[in-house]
This record gives C-alpha cells, structure tokens and sequence, in this order.
C-alpha cells in the first residue's frame, strides 16, 4: 500500500507528519511512501534524506495525494487556512491527521462527504497502550518547554539566582497552572533555569509529579471542595462549576501576585479553557511580569489573552498568547509526531488483520473505534456528531437573535 505525506498548507505551520528514520518501520510492513517534493525542508528534513530511507519523491500535490490509499498529515489541508483541499482525496482512502474535529465539526461533516474514512489523532484515548501514539502529549510537552524560554526572554529578570560583584539578584518565581503534560514540562524547564517553581491543578494527585520535577504543590486554602470534586477522568480533569472556579481565584490570588512569570496550562479537553487568570488578579502583579497562556487558542486560562498577540496592560504585565507552538519547534515536533501517527497506523492495520480492508476493523477495539470520524460517506462519531448539533443550534440562536434584532430596528 501507499502512503502520502504532503507539505502542510496551513499557514505557520513548520512541521511534516513523518520523518525519514520512521520511514524504515513502514517498509517493513509493506507501505511505501511518497513524500510532496520539500515537506519535510520547513523541519529541516530535505527531500535526499527521504530517498535515502526509501520514500519516493512526488511532485503535484493532488497527484501525489490521490495515488495513495493512505493520506497522512499533521492538519487537515485547507486551501488558505480556510477550504479543504477536496481535490486531494478519493473514496475509501485513509486519511489520518490531527483534525481537531471537536471544535470544527463541520469540516469533518465536509471531510465525510469525499468519502474517506478518516481518523481524528487527537481524540486518542489516554490510555497505557496508546501512549506511544498521543500526539496531544508529545507536542504539549514541547510546548512547555518553549512557553518558558518565551517567558524568560519577556521577563526583565533574570530566572536564577545570581551572585554578583555588583550584588545578589534573586531567583525569578514562576507559576504553573495545570499541571498536565505541558504543564509538568514548564516546570522541569523553569527550574533548570534556576526559577522558584510552584504550581497548582484541580486534580490533587499530581502533586507528586509536581513535586519529582522540582515544582513546589500549591494547595489552596478555601478551595478544597474545587480540589474534591475534580475526580479526574481518563487523565484528564472534570469541568469545574462556576461557584468552584470563582473560589479557586480567589484564592490563587496572592500567588499570581507573586510570580513573575505565569505559565497558565489549564485544559478540560472538549470544553472551553478555564477562566483562571482575571484582570482584578493581574492588577497586583509586578509591571514587566509575564503570563503566557498556552490555552490561548481554547479561549485562554486568562482574561485578557489575545490568541497570537503580546499584550501588555496598563499595569505593565505582559500577556503573550503564543498559538502552535510545536511548529516553532517543527525538528523535533516532527519526530516525535511521526513517531505517534506510525505507531497508529501500524496499529490500525493490526487491527485490521493485517488486510488491506481497512474499514473492516474491529469496533470492539477503544482506539480505532474513539479516533474514527468518518467512514463511508457519513460522519461516524458520536462525539463529533453531538458537536455539530451543538454547533447548529448556536448557530440557529444566533440567527434567531439576528433576526429579532432586525425586526425591532423596523
Ligand atoms: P493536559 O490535559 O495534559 O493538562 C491540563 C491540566 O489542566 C490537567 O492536569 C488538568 O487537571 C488541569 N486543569 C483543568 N482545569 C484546571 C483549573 N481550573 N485549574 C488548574 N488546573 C486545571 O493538557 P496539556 O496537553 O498539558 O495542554 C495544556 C494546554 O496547552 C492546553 O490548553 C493545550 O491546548 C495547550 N497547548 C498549547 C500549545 C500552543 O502552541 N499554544 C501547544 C500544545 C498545547
């Protein structure tokens, strides 16, 4: 079978879905690849470096794409950032990509009806046996990595401590929100810089990860019952009431006034990110002090995030909302992505028996079966499908409202 990877058409975007050294492991399993002429360069990966581990190298996108039963991408391609690149596919191919189906459920509705049978990567259980194939995880981590190396090049502080002829300069503190991948990631990077570290997350029991990467745990006093009914589940955080967020600002407060660097990395998957971070917290923080949201394209942990933007405030604290950050990180973040969508697929085709007849995969199994978008023509999610009828409705209230408002300036 063949396999296509193309050069991402979204705008930024650096990275390539696989990389030459995976390249070897496909082979093995009887797929060859075809690689779009100069995918991988943005990545740093040339077109000689695949030839060399076996890939053949195609020209013209939609030929390259549309000769493969296997589509695989980092994003969906969309023409301008914004129309799915329809030419590119044919019935019954394989298309596997992070389609971020919940929060565009009608691209993966138009994505059905070329009739491919597509798999969304970031719907990935997060269970052990699907680990190695969690893109959310491996470019989160990369994220938190680069979320402090942006912090410390904000911050007019230094992060660690420094004994000077001239005097001694203190550590820099900094405050990690959420602990989960990214999170975890911030901090191991903050403290090897040489920062104070503490963090804070609603699910309790990450507090001696917190802890084994050097950060120090945060318990909020006042707060408990935020902490209490934040059961975590499939590793991931509940949504929290409005009555329990309230609670857990108020008395995050003082720390946020603390720190001069935050690193907000608060995320409860398929919901808007929590409102953590509010103006009336910030107004106590030092001018020149930093806040990076990395939900920022989720809505942001804080108030006055601009999703792409720096933006400081009248106060002087500075708050980037930094978006893909992987791809500024686009070596790396593609070999690890590679990695995940390989083993993926190699999964798949396990599952599937080892035959060519891919859409005959089991149901029973947990992977193929909650990564699955489309099939045969029909959007086959039900998670996707629950967030299209949500998505119609806001969009039918939103036309009523329009509606009514015009009716009332007659
Ligand atoms: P994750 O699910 O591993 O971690 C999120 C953590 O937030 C969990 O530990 C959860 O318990 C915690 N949390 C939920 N509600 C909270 C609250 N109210 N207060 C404190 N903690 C709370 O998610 P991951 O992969 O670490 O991602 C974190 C964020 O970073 C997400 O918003 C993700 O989209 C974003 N991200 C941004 C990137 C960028 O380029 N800007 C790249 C990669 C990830």
């Amino acid at each position: 079978m063949r396999v296509a990877v193309l050069k991402e058409s979204f705008p930024g975007e650096r990275r390539v879905a696989l990389v030459p050294s995976v390249l070897p492991s496909l082979a093995k399993r009887g797929l060859s690849v075809e690689l779009e002429s100069g995918a991988g360069h943005e990545a740093g990966f040339t077109d000689e470096s695949y030839s060399l581990a076996g890939a053949t190298i195609g020209h013209g996108r939609a030929q390259v794409a549309r000769r493969a039963e296997i589509l695989l991408a980092l994003r969906p391609p969309l023409r301008g950032g914004r129309e799915l690149e329809l030419e590119l596919f044919r019935e019954g191919q394989l298309f596997v990509c992070q389609l971020d189906a919940l929060s565009s459920p009608e691209l993966a509705e138009r994505l059905a009806s070329t009739g491919v049978e597509s798999y969304a990567l970031e719907l990935m259980p997060r269970i052990t046996r699907a680990q190695s194939m969690d893109v959310l995880s491996s470019q989160s981590n990369l994220a938190g990595y680069r979320a402090v190396l942006l912090a410390a090049e904000a911050l007019p502080r230094v992060l660690p401590m420094m004994m000077t002829a001239a005097g001694t300069l203190p550590a820099a503190r900094v405050l990690v929100l959420g602990a989960g991948v990214a999170g975890l990631q911030a901090i191991a990077t903050a403290k090897r810089l040489g920062a104070v570290v503490e963090a804070y997350d609603v699910r309790p029991e990450v507090r001696e990860q917190v802890q084994s990467v050097g950060g120090r745990f945060v318990t909020l006093e006042g707060a408990e019952e935020a902490q209490g009914d934040s059961a975590s589940r499939g590793g991931y955080a509940k949504a929290q009431s409005d009555e329990a967020l309230a609670r857990q600002r108020e008395a995050l407060a003082q720390h946020v006034r603390a720190a001069d660097v935050v690193i907000a990395a608060a995320l409860v998957p398929g919901t808007r990110a929590p409102l953590i971070l509010t103006k009336q917290m910030m107004r106590g923080m030092r001018p020149g002090s930093v806040i990076v949201d990395l939900a920022a394209e989720q809505g942001g942990n804080c108030e006055l995030t601009h999703p792409g933007e720096a933006y400081t405030t009248p106060e002087g604290v500075q708050v980037l909302g930094p978006v893909n950050l992987p791809s500024s990180l686009a070596h790396h973040a593609s070999q690890l992505y590679a990695k995940n969508i390989t083993a993926f697929l190699l999964h798949l085709l396990g599952t599937a028996g080892g035959s060519a007849e891919l859409s005959a995969q089991r149901d029973d199994d947990p992977i193929a079966r909650e990564t699955r978008v489309t099939r045969g023509g029909a959007l086959v999610n039900p998670r996707v499908l629950a967030a299209l009828e949500t998505a119609r409705h806001a969009h039918r209230m939103g036309r009523a409202e329009e509606l009514s408002e015009a009716g009332a300036h007659h």
